[in-house]
Protein backbone atom coordinates (compact mmCIF):
# COMPACT_ATOMS: atom_id res chain seq x y z
CA UNK A 1 0.00 0.00 0.00
CA UNK A 2 2.22 3.15 -1.18
CA UNK A 3 0.36 6.07 -0.02
CA UNK A 4 1.97 9.13 -2.12
CA UNK A 5 0.39 12.45 -1.42
CA UNK A 6 -0.16 14.89 -4.40
CA UNK A 7 0.69 18.72 -3.35
CA UNK A 8 -3.08 19.77 -2.96
CA UNK A 9 -3.38 16.86 -0.43
CA UNK A 10 -0.45 17.67 1.77
CA UNK A 11 -1.23 18.56 5.34
CA UNK A 12 1.82 18.65 7.90
CA UNK A 13 -0.06 19.53 11.00
CA UNK A 14 -0.34 16.52 13.54
CA UNK A 15 -3.61 15.91 14.45
CA UNK A 16 -4.49 14.22 17.75
CA UNK A 17 -7.97 12.84 17.00
CA UNK A 18 -6.65 10.86 14.33
CA UNK A 19 -6.31 7.28 14.64
CA UNK A 20 -2.85 6.44 14.86
CA UNK A 21 -3.65 2.20 14.39
CA UNK A 22 -1.14 0.44 12.47
CA UNK A 23 1.89 2.89 13.42
CA UNK A 24 5.71 1.52 14.72
CA UNK A 25 7.50 2.68 17.12
CA UNK A 26 11.14 3.40 16.70
CA UNK A 27 13.47 3.69 19.55
CA UNK A 28 16.75 5.58 18.62
CA UNK A 29 15.29 7.34 15.53
CA UNK A 30 18.13 9.70 14.48
CA UNK A 31 20.04 6.79 13.59
CA UNK A 32 20.55 6.73 9.36
CA UNK A 33 19.64 2.59 9.60
CA UNK A 34 16.39 4.10 11.74
CA UNK A 35 15.76 6.80 8.86
CA UNK A 36 16.25 4.50 6.55
CA UNK A 37 13.66 2.26 7.45
CA UNK A 38 11.31 5.06 9.15
CA UNK A 39 11.30 6.01 5.44
CA UNK A 40 9.98 2.62 4.15
CA UNK A 41 7.51 1.91 6.65
CA UNK A 42 5.92 5.45 5.50
CA UNK A 43 5.92 4.69 2.17
CA UNK A 44 4.35 1.74 3.39
CA UNK A 45 1.40 3.57 5.06
CA UNK A 46 2.27 2.71 8.35
CA UNK A 47 2.07 5.76 10.84
CA UNK A 48 4.99 6.11 12.80
CA UNK A 49 6.51 7.05 16.13
CA UNK A 50 9.89 8.30 16.48
CA UNK A 51 11.60 8.82 19.63
CA UNK A 52 14.84 9.39 20.76
CA UNK A 53 17.01 12.68 22.34
CA UNK A 54 16.57 16.04 21.22
CA UNK A 55 14.54 13.69 18.73
CA UNK A 56 12.20 16.99 17.72
CA UNK A 57 14.87 19.30 16.64
CA UNK A 58 17.20 17.27 15.20
CA UNK A 59 14.65 15.35 13.39
CA UNK A 60 12.80 18.31 12.19
CA UNK A 61 13.84 18.32 8.45
CA UNK A 62 13.23 14.53 7.79
CA UNK A 63 9.66 14.82 9.34
CA UNK A 64 8.44 17.40 7.54
CA UNK A 65 10.03 15.45 4.58
CA UNK A 66 8.12 12.30 5.49
CA UNK A 67 4.43 14.46 6.29
CA UNK A 68 4.95 16.24 2.99
CA UNK A 69 5.77 12.71 0.51
CA UNK A 70 3.68 10.28 2.51
CA UNK A 71 -0.10 10.11 3.75
CA UNK A 72 0.68 8.91 7.26
CA UNK A 73 1.10 10.25 10.64
CA UNK A 74 4.46 11.03 12.31
CA UNK A 75 4.69 11.43 16.16
CA UNK A 76 7.93 12.39 17.74
CA UNK A 77 8.45 11.75 21.12
CA UNK A 78 11.50 12.78 23.36
CA UNK A 79 13.21 9.72 25.00
CA UNK A 80 16.61 9.40 26.88
CA UNK A 81 17.04 5.80 27.42
CA UNK A 82 19.37 6.37 30.11
CA UNK A 83 16.73 7.98 32.29
CA UNK A 84 15.38 4.96 33.25
CA UNK A 85 11.90 5.99 35.78
CA UNK A 86 10.94 8.04 32.41
CA UNK A 87 10.18 4.83 30.20
CA UNK A 88 7.15 4.22 31.70
CA UNK A 89 5.48 7.60 31.40
CA UNK A 90 7.11 8.09 27.58
CA UNK A 91 5.12 4.51 26.99
CA UNK A 92 1.96 5.43 28.90
CA UNK A 93 1.96 8.97 27.03
CA UNK A 94 1.57 7.49 24.00
CA UNK A 95 -2.18 6.94 23.47
CA UNK A 96 -2.77 4.63 20.46
CA UNK A 97 -0.52 2.15 21.51
CA UNK A 98 1.86 0.49 18.34
CA UNK A 99 1.52 -2.60 17.10
CA UNK A 100 5.43 -3.12 16.32
CA UNK A 101 8.73 -1.66 18.21
CA UNK A 102 12.27 -1.62 16.80
CA UNK A 103 15.10 -0.12 19.10
CA UNK A 104 18.62 1.36 17.13
CA UNK A 105 19.73 2.73 20.47
CA UNK A 106 23.40 1.90 20.67
CA UNK A 107 27.18 3.63 22.10
CA UNK A 108 30.21 2.52 21.28
CA UNK A 109 33.27 2.97 23.34
CA UNK A 110 35.11 4.96 20.46
CA UNK A 111 31.91 7.32 20.33
CA UNK A 112 33.31 8.15 24.36
CA UNK A 113 36.38 10.24 25.10
CA UNK A 114 38.11 7.81 27.19
CA UNK A 115 36.40 4.15 27.58
CA UNK A 116 38.55 2.57 29.94
CA UNK A 117 36.71 4.65 32.94
CA UNK A 118 34.48 3.22 34.94
CA UNK A 119 31.91 5.66 34.63
CA UNK A 120 32.02 4.82 30.75
CA UNK A 121 31.78 1.58 31.40
CA UNK A 122 28.52 1.82 33.14
CA UNK A 123 27.27 4.85 30.51
CA UNK A 124 27.60 1.58 27.83
CA UNK A 125 25.92 -0.95 29.69
CA UNK A 126 23.22 1.28 30.68
CA UNK A 127 22.36 2.37 27.06
CA UNK A 128 22.49 -0.70 25.38
CA UNK A 129 21.96 -3.28 27.56
CA UNK A 130 19.97 -2.03 30.70
CA UNK A 131 18.26 0.96 29.34
CA UNK A 132 16.76 -0.76 26.41
CA UNK A 133 16.18 -4.01 28.18
CA UNK A 134 14.01 -1.80 30.37
CA UNK A 135 12.11 -0.07 27.97
CA UNK A 136 11.17 -3.72 26.61
CA UNK A 137 9.98 -4.65 29.53
CA UNK A 138 7.53 -1.83 29.60
CA UNK A 139 5.92 -2.57 26.13
CA UNK A 140 6.40 -5.88 26.13
CA UNK A 141 3.52 -6.28 29.43
CA UNK A 142 1.68 -3.92 27.38
CA UNK A 143 1.51 -6.41 24.05
CA UNK A 144 1.28 -9.38 26.49
CA UNK A 145 -1.74 -8.13 27.78
CA UNK A 146 -3.23 -7.37 23.72
CA UNK A 147 -1.52 -10.94 22.57
CA UNK A 148 -0.62 -9.41 19.83
CA UNK A 149 3.21 -7.01 18.61
CA UNK A 150 6.40 -7.86 17.52
CA UNK A 151 9.32 -5.97 19.29
CA UNK A 152 13.19 -5.66 17.71
CA UNK A 153 16.14 -4.95 19.26
CA UNK A 154 19.16 -4.20 16.45
CA UNK A 155 23.17 -6.21 17.99
CA UNK A 156 25.96 -6.37 16.60
CA UNK A 157 28.30 -9.64 15.14
CA UNK A 158 30.52 -7.86 17.74
CA UNK A 159 28.41 -10.06 20.50
CA UNK A 160 29.12 -13.00 19.07
CA UNK A 161 33.15 -13.72 20.04
CA UNK A 162 35.23 -10.76 21.47
CA UNK A 163 38.27 -9.34 19.70
CA UNK A 164 40.74 -6.63 21.34
CA UNK A 165 38.65 -3.92 20.50
CA UNK A 166 35.45 -2.34 22.00
CA UNK A 167 34.36 -5.66 23.60
CA UNK A 168 32.58 -3.69 27.01
CA UNK A 169 30.14 -3.27 23.67
CA UNK A 170 30.20 -6.27 22.40
CA UNK A 171 29.50 -7.59 26.18
CA UNK A 172 26.60 -5.50 26.36
CA UNK A 173 24.95 -6.76 23.26
CA UNK A 174 25.58 -10.24 24.03
CA UNK A 175 23.66 -9.56 27.21
CA UNK A 176 21.06 -7.71 25.43
CA UNK A 177 21.12 -11.27 23.06
CA UNK A 178 20.26 -13.20 26.07
CA UNK A 179 18.28 -11.08 27.35
CA UNK A 180 16.14 -11.17 24.08
CA UNK A 181 16.21 -14.69 23.69
CA UNK A 182 14.68 -15.39 27.39
CA UNK A 183 11.71 -12.49 26.56
CA UNK A 184 10.93 -14.47 23.64
CA UNK A 185 10.25 -17.91 25.14
CA UNK A 186 8.74 -16.02 28.00
CA UNK A 187 6.65 -14.62 25.04
CA UNK A 188 5.59 -17.34 23.18
CA UNK A 189 2.31 -18.11 24.93
CA UNK A 190 1.06 -14.29 24.41
CA UNK A 191 1.67 -14.57 20.02
CA UNK A 192 4.48 -11.53 20.68
CA UNK A 193 7.35 -11.59 18.48
CA UNK A 194 10.25 -11.05 20.14
CA UNK A 195 13.45 -10.74 17.67
CA UNK A 196 17.19 -10.01 17.10
CA UNK A 197 18.96 -8.52 14.02
CA UNK A 198 22.68 -9.22 14.08
CA UNK A 199 24.05 -6.45 11.92
CA UNK A 200 27.38 -6.76 10.39
CA UNK A 201 29.77 -3.00 9.58
CA UNK A 202 26.79 -0.53 8.54
CA UNK A 203 28.26 2.70 7.01
CA UNK A 204 27.13 5.15 10.05
CA UNK A 205 29.11 7.83 12.36
CA UNK A 206 29.66 4.60 14.58
CA UNK A 207 32.21 2.92 12.96
CA UNK A 208 34.11 5.70 12.00
CA UNK A 209 37.12 4.76 14.00
CA UNK A 210 37.03 0.87 12.44
CA UNK A 211 39.40 0.39 9.73
CA UNK A 212 36.84 -2.66 8.02
CA UNK A 213 37.48 -3.41 4.12
CA UNK A 214 35.13 -1.70 1.95
CA UNK A 215 33.76 -4.35 0.59
CA UNK A 216 32.38 -5.80 4.44
CA UNK A 217 30.43 -2.35 5.00
CA UNK A 218 26.70 -1.99 3.83
CA UNK A 219 25.02 0.52 3.08
CA UNK A 220 22.13 1.81 5.68
CA UNK A 221 19.37 2.10 3.12
CA UNK A 222 20.43 -1.67 1.84
CA UNK A 223 19.89 -2.67 5.78
CA UNK A 224 16.84 -0.68 6.14
CA UNK A 225 15.34 -3.01 2.81
CA UNK A 226 16.54 -6.62 4.34
CA UNK A 227 14.81 -5.57 7.91
CA UNK A 228 11.70 -4.19 6.45
CA UNK A 229 11.69 -7.26 4.21
CA UNK A 230 12.29 -9.72 6.88
CA UNK A 231 9.51 -7.48 10.02
CA UNK A 232 7.06 -9.06 7.91
CA UNK A 233 8.21 -12.84 8.46
CA UNK A 234 8.28 -14.84 11.65
CA UNK A 235 11.76 -14.84 12.90
CA UNK A 236 13.80 -14.68 16.03
CA UNK A 237 17.15 -13.98 15.07
CA UNK A 238 18.62 -12.44 11.75
CA UNK A 239 22.06 -11.81 10.73
CA UNK A 240 22.24 -8.77 8.29
CA UNK A 241 23.86 -9.21 5.91
CA UNK A 242 22.52 -13.08 6.38
CA UNK A 243 26.86 -14.22 5.19
CA UNK A 244 27.49 -12.89 8.93
CA UNK A 245 25.84 -15.89 9.98
CA UNK A 246 27.90 -18.51 8.38
CA UNK A 247 31.21 -16.29 9.21
CA UNK A 248 30.03 -16.22 12.97
CA UNK A 249 29.51 -19.84 12.90
CA UNK A 250 32.47 -20.66 11.47
CA UNK A 251 34.52 -18.02 13.88
CA UNK A 252 32.21 -19.00 17.00
CA UNK A 253 33.57 -22.60 16.72
CA UNK A 254 36.96 -21.81 16.27
CA UNK A 255 39.16 -22.96 19.38
CA UNK A 256 40.21 -20.52 21.89
CA UNK A 257 43.64 -20.62 21.16
CA UNK A 258 43.51 -20.76 17.07
CA UNK A 259 40.96 -17.44 17.39
CA UNK A 260 42.90 -15.60 19.67
CA UNK A 261 46.04 -15.83 16.94
CA UNK A 262 43.90 -14.95 13.62
CA UNK A 263 42.12 -12.08 15.25
N1 LIG B 1 26.94 0.86 12.29
C1 LIG B 1 27.34 -0.39 12.49
O1 LIG B 1 28.31 -0.86 11.87
C2 LIG B 1 26.61 -1.28 13.46
C3 LIG B 1 27.01 -2.63 13.54
C4 LIG B 1 26.37 -3.47 14.42
C5 LIG B 1 25.33 -2.98 15.19
N2 LIG B 1 24.97 -1.67 15.12
C6 LIG B 1 23.88 -1.21 15.97
O2 LIG B 1 22.91 -0.56 15.16
C7 LIG B 1 22.20 0.41 15.94
C8 LIG B 1 22.19 1.73 15.19
O3 LIG B 1 23.52 2.21 15.14
P1 LIG B 1 24.08 3.24 14.05
O4 LIG B 1 25.21 2.58 13.39
O5 LIG B 1 22.96 3.78 13.23
O6 LIG B 1 24.73 4.36 14.97
P2 LIG B 1 24.11 5.67 15.61
O7 LIG B 1 23.75 6.63 14.57
O8 LIG B 1 25.08 6.10 16.65
O9 LIG B 1 22.76 5.15 16.27
C9 LIG B 1 22.62 4.89 17.62
C10 LIG B 1 21.34 5.50 18.09
O10 LIG B 1 21.23 5.28 19.52
C11 LIG B 1 20.82 6.51 20.10
N3 LIG B 1 21.18 6.66 21.49
C12 LIG B 1 22.40 6.53 22.07
N4 LIG B 1 22.31 6.82 23.39
C13 LIG B 1 21.00 7.11 23.63
C14 LIG B 1 20.27 7.50 24.79
N5 LIG B 1 20.87 7.67 25.97
N6 LIG B 1 18.94 7.70 24.68
C15 LIG B 1 18.31 7.57 23.50
N7 LIG B 1 18.95 7.24 22.35
C16 LIG B 1 20.28 7.02 22.42
C17 LIG B 1 21.54 7.57 19.27
O11 LIG B 1 20.95 8.83 19.51
P3 LIG B 1 21.85 10.16 19.60
O12 LIG B 1 22.03 10.60 18.18
O13 LIG B 1 21.03 11.10 20.43
O14 LIG B 1 23.15 9.79 20.26
C18 LIG B 1 21.30 7.03 17.86
O15 LIG B 1 20.02 7.40 17.40
C19 LIG B 1 22.93 0.47 17.28
O16 LIG B 1 22.24 -0.30 18.23
C20 LIG B 1 24.27 -0.18 16.99
O17 LIG B 1 24.85 -0.75 18.14
C21 LIG B 1 25.58 -0.80 14.26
Amino acid sequence: MVNHKSNNEKNTDIKPNLSFGNSILILGAKSKIAKALASLYAKNGYNLILAGRNIEYDLKDFVEQIKNKYDIQIMVKELDILNFSSHEKFYNSIKQKPIGVISFIGLIASQLDNDSTFSNKQLLLNTNFLGVINIIDVISEDFQNRKSGWITAISSIAAERARNENFIYAASKSALNTFMEGKRIALLPYNVQISTIKLGPVNTPMIKDFKYPQFLISHPSKIAKKIYKIQQTKYSVKYLPSYWRFVMLILKNLPEKLYCRII
